[in-house]
């Protein structure tokens, strides 16, 4: 049995499908993310999941039970939103309790699972706190504590930490995949930051246009996307057309218009002469060697590495070289980086491509 089951779930507004057939299932304990771009429905589904919003069409069913027809207080699922509202005239342990005041838990059971709440996001002792002497980060946690406190069937989590600054969001995605662990939720995520889905999440869910275009592990969603829109939104690549011009083994060799490259594919579905589009990852591109030649467009200091867009007759494609840490200031981006080769706007450098993806061309 799934703690969450969502099936053939519809909502218009104005005629304008927002959320056009969704299903999806969520075992008990996943961390499951739900990511898309902007306007693609992530809102509007969690919504109907948390009954804050009725479907046109569709059932949603918590442990088993069909609870589409149920509104947002009488469903075990409780929501922190992107603008999280702490309530400011009470204490930060007043707010965690809240919930469980309301539907009748007396002290001392209710101090007791506001204090465990408070442990399980790192702040014992923080009871008597006032909301507004808190940092983001800790706001934050006190949201989380005073949605776990009453042990829901799935805590839904709209762009909870959209707010907060890039530190701030790594640290606290951290806990909350560490938070989601030690207390055994089911986290049903709704972000638009990719990097954050794959880092936390059990299952991934590509949204595009009110669909589900892709879903799975973050490795597989990343190594083996099954759209263009997939590969192009989970991480960095560049896509290509091309012809499959022979097999090579488990291997298909596609021409493109910056050279042939080597797509690792289900050889046996794709004939000579095929049209295909395939997907580069950075991290596949190796400077120095292979078959394709390219010059230098712009080159992008990334910290511990440096990226090189390299324009191969017509196409840009990316790599990356990791900085020579010996390299002075000076001549980190003129030299060649200890490795012989140049990394400089204008030089003409060749590429090897380890492996490129191929991609399925959009069914729409
Ligand atoms: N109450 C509403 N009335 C009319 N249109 C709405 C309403 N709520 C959402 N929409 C529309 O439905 C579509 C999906 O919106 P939704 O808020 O679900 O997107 P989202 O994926 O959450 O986007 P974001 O990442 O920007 O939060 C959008 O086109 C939006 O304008
Ligand atoms: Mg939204």
């Amino acid at each position: 049995m799934h703690a969450l089951a969502v099936d053939g779930l519809h909502k218009s507004f104005d005629g304008d499908p927002a959320v056009d057939d969704i299903s999806l299932t969520v075992p008990q304990g996943e961390f499951f993310s739900l990511i898309g771009p902007s306007g693609c429905g992530k809102t509007t589904t969690l919504r109907m999941l948390a009954g804050l919003l009725t479907p046109d069409a569709g059932r949603v069913m918590l442990n088993g039970e069909d609870v589409t027809d149920r509104p947002a207080r009488e469903r075990e699922t409780n929501t922190v939103f992107q603008d999280l509202v702490l309530f400011p005239h009470m204490t930060v342990a007043e707010n965690v309790g809240y919930g469980l005041a309301r539907s009748g838990v007396t002290d001392p059971e209710r101090g007791q699972r506001v204090d465990d709440a408070l442990a399980l996001v790192k702040l014992a002792g923080f009871g008597d706190r006032d909301p507004a002497d808190l940092s983001g980060g800790q706001r934050q946690r006190v949201a989380l504590a005073r949605a776990l406190v009453n042990d829901p069937t799935v805590l839904l989590l709209d762009e909870p930490l959209a707010s907060l600054d890039r530190t701030l969001r790594d640290e606290m995605q951290a806990e909350f995949r560490r938070i989601q662990r030690d207390s055994d939720t089911t986290f049903l995520y709704v972000t638009h930051d990719q990097e954050s889905a794959m880092s936390m999440s059990d299952t991934v869910a590509v949204m595009r246009d009110g669909r589900i275009v892709n879903a799975g592990p973050p490795r597989q969603l990343y190594t083996d996307p099954q759209t263009q829109f997939v590969a192009s939104f989970l991480g960095d690549a560049t896509l290509l057309d091309g012809e499959v011009t022979r097999h090579a083994g488990p291997d298909v060799v596609v021409k493109t218009d910056a050279g042939p490259l080597r797509a690792d594919a289900d050889a046996a579905s794709y004939a000579v002469g095929d049209t295909v589009t395939v997907a580069v990852r950075p991290e596949a591109v190796t400077l120095g060697g292979g078959g394709l030649t390219g010059t230098v467009v712009d080159i992008a200091y990334k910290g511990f590495y440096e990226e090189a867009a390299v324009d191969c007759n017509g196409t840009e494609l990316v790599v990356r070289r990791e900085r020579n840490t010996a390299a002075t200031p000076e001549n980190a981006t003129s030299a060649d980086g200890g490795t012989g080769v140049p990394f400089r706007v204008g030089e003409t450098v060749t590429l090897g491509v380890d492996r490129a993806i191929l991609v399925e061309n959009e069914r729409r």
